[in-house]
């Protein structure tokens, strides 16, 4: 039977890739964001095998009724990618905007917290797998970088998901990129990773044996 992944950020960047690339590996694919467009023209690309959800993941309410939608349309939930996630426009702690941490905090923490929760009851169901976006800000330490103490968290968490899904036959994956050309950034970054290259990257993540549970991706540009 085809397999269901949810994608939280699929309206862009990674998100985007990875579900392109999730459905010409024989995946269904529940695409979430907020951009209802973006996600609308992807889904119409992809065909059958796709799904448009607008929701923002920092409501737990708008995550929960994006998985139970997805569970409707394509009778289950096999794996959870919570990939939406931001940057920050004034780095720093002294420089930094209190306000814009908040918006951080929720949607690189909260959301994702969110996403995981509203999704494990029908993981359980199918012993089915977490995949959660850190970054490789999220395992090196950055002169005062807030972002990358939000994925920190991510790293954590993941390893802590990993070790609660397995007495259940689940799975959990981080996947911890370098800089990748998305429009997380304001500049193209022609020489980085580029996003299919992270979506090609959770696909054979989420491919693998359900007895081997990659548990980090962590994934360089060489430029
Ligand atoms: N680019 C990099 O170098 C890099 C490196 C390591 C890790 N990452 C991480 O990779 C993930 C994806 O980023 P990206 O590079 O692909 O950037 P992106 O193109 O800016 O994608 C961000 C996605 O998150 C969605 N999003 C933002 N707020 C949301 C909300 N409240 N609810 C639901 N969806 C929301 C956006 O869609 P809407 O605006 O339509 O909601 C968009 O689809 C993030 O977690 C980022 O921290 C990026």
């Amino acid at each position: 039977m085809t397999k269901t992944l949810l994608i939280t950020g699929a309206s862009s960047g990674i998100g985007a890739e990875t579900a392109r690339a999730a459905v010409a590996s024989g995946w269904n694919v529940a695409l979430v964001a907020r951009s209802a467009d973006k996600l609308d023209a992807l889904a119409k690309e992809l065909g059958d095998a796709a799904i448009a959800i607008k929701a923002d993941v920092t409501e737990l309410s708008q995550i929960e009724d994006a998985v139970a939608k997805t569970v409707e349309k394509f009778g289950g939930l096999d794996a959870a990618f919570a990939n939406a996630g931001k940057g920050l426009d004034t780095p720093g702690t002294e420089q930094g905007d209190p306000e814009e941490w908040r918006t951080l905090v929720d949607l690189n923490i909260m959301g994702l917290l969110y996403t995981t929760r509203a999704a494990l009851p029908e993981l359980r169901k199918t012993k089915g797998h977490l995949v959660l976006t850190g970054s490789a800000a999220g395992r090196n330490h950055i002169k005062g970088s807030i972002y990358g103490a939000t994925k920190w968290f991510v790293h954590g968490y993941g390893g802590n998901m990993s070790a609660e899904m397995r007495e259940w036959g689940g799975r959990c994956t981080v996947v911890s990129p370098g800089m990748v050309d998305t429009p997380f950034f304001d500049e193209p970054k022609p020489d980085k990773i580029q996003p299919e290259d992270v979506g090609n990257a959770v696909v054979y993540a989420l491919n693998q044996n359900p007895r081997a549970e990659l548990r980090e991706i962590h994934i360089m540009p060489t430029g």
